[in-house]
């Protein structure tokens, strides 16, 4: 698949939206002329279009030119956004999503493949239509992006749907293949998880501050720090216990570090914080 010659238009072009047309755009996947966003208002369309990114208010605009088209709204928002758009698409162009020849990649947390497609199906007028769903992160904008995607089972197995999610998503990160039933999972723990890493980043800094460290300095330091260790977890491939177990020589200032952060509960404190938002992301996709 030559994604080079795609057009690819996202409807809503909020955080998500953008780390991800950014993202494809300064990896050199599309050229920003071949990227496109639509919304109500300017409030984020105008740093689509300091890209060089087509922009528009219509959303029909861009299920009538795109060829893949990111459904990138709120999860409530999703039938609101696609209202009005029943009859004012082209035949040709219906046909295309029939043939799954235009196809939609859904980014929206909670909302399962088999709904997303209920509702093009019926805002839209057409018997089917194609639906990868997918669980992306906002470092996308950033380039170490992590995103899970899942295709629909009751279609044929296509190679090029698979192969444009993993050429996008490998574009601005790292990509995996999953079963929908593990989709959610993934954003409460990653997606979610990012901004517990923030939080993370922030606390440490905070120690540092405390400590007697510049708040800038200690700001850069935790996140090389994050940076650094997520690192050593990817390319050595080791277990992190055993990467821990490493630097915390007996009777050291690390281990002696480890035994308060237990105590606080840090651990127990994230398995939680993830259960929660993938319980709330659930319930929000059901809303
Ligand atoms: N943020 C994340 O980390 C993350 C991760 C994974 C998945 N997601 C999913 O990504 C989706 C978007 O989240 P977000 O964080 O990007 O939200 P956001 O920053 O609030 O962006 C939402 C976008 O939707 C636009 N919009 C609102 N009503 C619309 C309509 N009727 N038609 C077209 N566009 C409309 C908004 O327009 P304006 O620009 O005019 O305000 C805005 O551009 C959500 O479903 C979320 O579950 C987010």
């Amino acid at each position: 698949m030559d994604i080079s010659k795609k057009q690819v238009g996202f409807i809503g072009a909020g955080n998500m939206a953008k780390a991800i047309g950014r993202g494809i755009i300064q990896a050199g996947l599309l050229d920003a002329s071949h990227v496109h966003a639509s919304a109500p208002s300017e409030t984020n369309l105008k740093e689509w279009a300091s890209w060089g990114a087509k922009t528009t208010n219509d959303n029909c605009d861009i299920l009538e030119l795109c060829d893949v088209v990111f459904l990138a709204v709120k999860p409530h928002l999703l039938e609101r956004s696609l209202d009005g758009v029943l009859g004012r698409m082209s035949a040709d162009q219906l046909s295309r999503v029939e043939k799954s020849d235009k196809f939609f990649v859904s980014v929206i947390a909670g909302l399962k493949v088999d709904r997303v497609e209920q509702i093009l199906q019926q805002k839209l007028g057409v018997s089917s239509a194609y639906v990868i769903r997918s669980m992306p992160t906002t470092p996308c904008l950033v380039g170490e992006g992590l995103c899970a995607y899942t295709l629909p089972r009751s279609k044929r197995e296509a190679p090029q749907y698979s192969e444009f999610a993993e050429r996008v998503y490998s574009s601005v990160g790292r990509c995996k293949r999953l079963e929908e039933a593990q989709i959610d999972a993934v954003g409460g723990a990653f997606g979610s998880g990012t901004a517990f890493v923030f939080t993370f980043i922030d606390a440490m800094a905070s120690g540092a501050v405390k400590m007697g460290l510049p708040w800038a300095t200690a700001r850069e330091m935790a996140a090389q720090t994050v940076l650094g260790a997520g690192k050593m977890v990817l390319e050595t491939g080791r277990h992190p216990c055993q990467l821990r177990d490493e630097v915390s020589s007996p009777g050291g200032a690390t281990i002696a570090g480890l035994h308060p952060l237990e105590e606080s509960g840090f651990r127990a404190g994230i398995v939680s914080a993830i259960e929660a938002a993938v319980k709330r992301s659930g319930e929000l996709g059901k809303n």
